[in-house]
């Protein structure tokens, strides 16, 4: 498939309204304390009953310094002694989860999120791993997908053999930007000694995949200093690139409140940003996946979505469609069957649960059909920027244009503008529609009219 993109200004700005970033659908928003540890007993043992591999996430959720900007669930301590009881009511939950999933399914995708899962100790990270291989099936020959998020500032060279020897083979570090002054006013310096010796460790040490998080949007940055970041982070070729765009939301997020706002890019500067950015990726040959992310056409990202294989779910874009996601840890959430579910957000509820001998379950959703069907018409617009009505019919026993029929009246307009073809069978994205398929897949969204005011920005 063609996998390039057009930047056309003119609709970006027509465009740019709040919207969700689809790794789930129903979103998050839609998660309620009605749904608890009995319903997702109940998703289990239809799970188990179904089979297939798992994947499976673990959320830690210590930093050593605040990042400004920064909206991920994380708890900020210099204190690693905090790491000691969480890594123990961690270990239990893996242990009664494991109980409950069929240990002959295979965990063919794991992922360490944060905060900053490099905030343990290599003693801390061994016996996470090693619980995690005596409750669950984990692939001991390199062939499940296993990545974990690092922060340059707390890894070095060991770090990165360490975790290779646990079993890990992706990375992705966060950078951000290299600009001294942005630094500055988002509370995170990070040299690029430290970064660029970590990403070469991670290729000696045979990583399969390098990703770099950028984020544009970030105080005090220009089209001129973002490019000089991004044109030192090419020199060193990672496999991915994460460009997300900063969510400026300080009346949700504390910490945000200490960037001024006058520092903030204007829209029209943001704009400028991203058009170089996809400018400069495009030509030094990477192929835009769709949502902030950037890969080398080899890369199996691209590749899958090249092959009609690519999926997206909490940890972004995802070549594992077929698995079950156990989410374990704080905040962590999981899809199991035809539900999500999440665990307590804050650390007291979640210690207490485990010390109870629960499950940190506290809310979820069921998804019924409609849902369903609206999860797959997204995943398949946001992962392959096309979408064939007949195989949704099929799978659904819908008439897709008669269930559909306001949701097609409103793409007409799209159409118009460009952002796509609609003929009698099939929806394609146009190169200029897909820097804009999230406002493509809100047409398909039944729960947004009420929700919109609480999404960041699109672009
Ligand atoms: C858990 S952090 C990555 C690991 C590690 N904690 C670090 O910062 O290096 C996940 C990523 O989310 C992105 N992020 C955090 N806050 C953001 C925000 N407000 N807007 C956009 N992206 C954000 C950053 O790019 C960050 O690297
Ligand atoms: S960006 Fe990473 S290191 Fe910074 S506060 Fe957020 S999770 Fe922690």
């Amino acid at each position: 498939m063609d996998q390039s993109i057009k930047f056309d200004l003119d609709l970006i700005k027509r465009y740019d309204k709040s919207g969700p970033r689809y790794t789930s659908y129903p979103t998050a928003l839609e998660l309620h304390e009605g749904f608890g540890e009995a319903e997702y007993l109940q998703h289990i043992e239809k799970s188990n009953a179904a089979g297939g591999p798992l994947s499976l996430y673990f959320h830690i959720p210590f930093c050593d310094t605040v990042c400004f900007y920064c909206a991920c669930n994380k708890i900020v301590t210099k204190n690693r002694a905090h790491a000691v009881p969480y890594l123990e009511n961690l270990c239990k939950e893996i242990a009664m989860q494991g109980k409950l999933f069929d240990n002959s399914r295979p965990v063919n995708q794991l992922h360490w999120g944060g905060g900053t899962p490099t905030f343990l100790s290599y003693e801390q990270m061994k016996r996470l791993m090693d619980t995690t291989r005596q409750h669950f099936n984990l692939r001991d020959d390199d062939s499940g997908e296993y990545s974990i998020e690092v922060d340059p500032r707390e890894t070095n060279d060991l770090t990165i053999a360490q975790l290779r020897e646990l079993g890990f083979n992706r990375i992705s570090l966060g950078l951000q930007d290299f600009d001294p002054d942005v630094q500055k006013a988002v509370n995170r310096l990070q040299s690029k000694e430290q970064t660029f010796a970590v990403l070469e460790a991670a290729r000696k040490e045979g990583f399969r995949s390098t990703n770099i998080d950028l984020i544009y949007g970030l105080p005090l940055q220009t089209e001129q200093t973002f490019a000089a970041t991004l044109d030192q982070v090419l020199a060193y070729a990672p496999d991915r690139f994460s460009i997300f765009n900063y969510a400026h939301m300080p009346s949700r997020f504390k910490t945000q409140r200490q960037i001024n706002d006058n520092d903030l890019p204007t829209a029209a500067v943001k704009l400028e940003i991203l058009q170089m950015v996809g400018k400069k990726l495009t030509d030094a040959g990477y192929v835009y996946i769709g949502m902030d992310h950037f890969a080398k056409p080899d890369d199996e990202l691209a590749v899958a979505q090249r092959e009609g294989k690519l999926y997206r779910n909490f940890q972004g874009y995802s070549t594992h469609s077929d698995c079950d996601l156990v989410g374990l840890g704080v905040t962590s959430i999981g899809r199991v069957g035809d539900a999500y579910m999440q665990n307590y957000k804050e650390l007291d509820e979640y210690d207490a649960a485990i010390s109870q001998g629960k499950l940190p379950v506290f809310r979820g959703v069921d998804l019924d059909e409609d849902d369903k069907l609206r999860r797959a018409v997204i995943t398949r617009l946001i992962c392959h920027f096309e979408l064939n009505f007949s195989k949704i019919e099929s799978e659904f026993d819908i008439d897709f244009s008669e269930y559909f029929a306001p949701e097609l009246d409103n793409l007409r307009l799209m159409k118009d503008d460009g952002l796509l073809e609609l003929s009698a069978d099939s929806i394609k994205v146009s190169s200029a529609g897909r820097l804009l398929i999230r406002n493509i897949c809100m047409v398909f969204d039944k729960y947004l009219a009420q929700k919109q005011q609480q999404f960041s920005k699109v672009i």
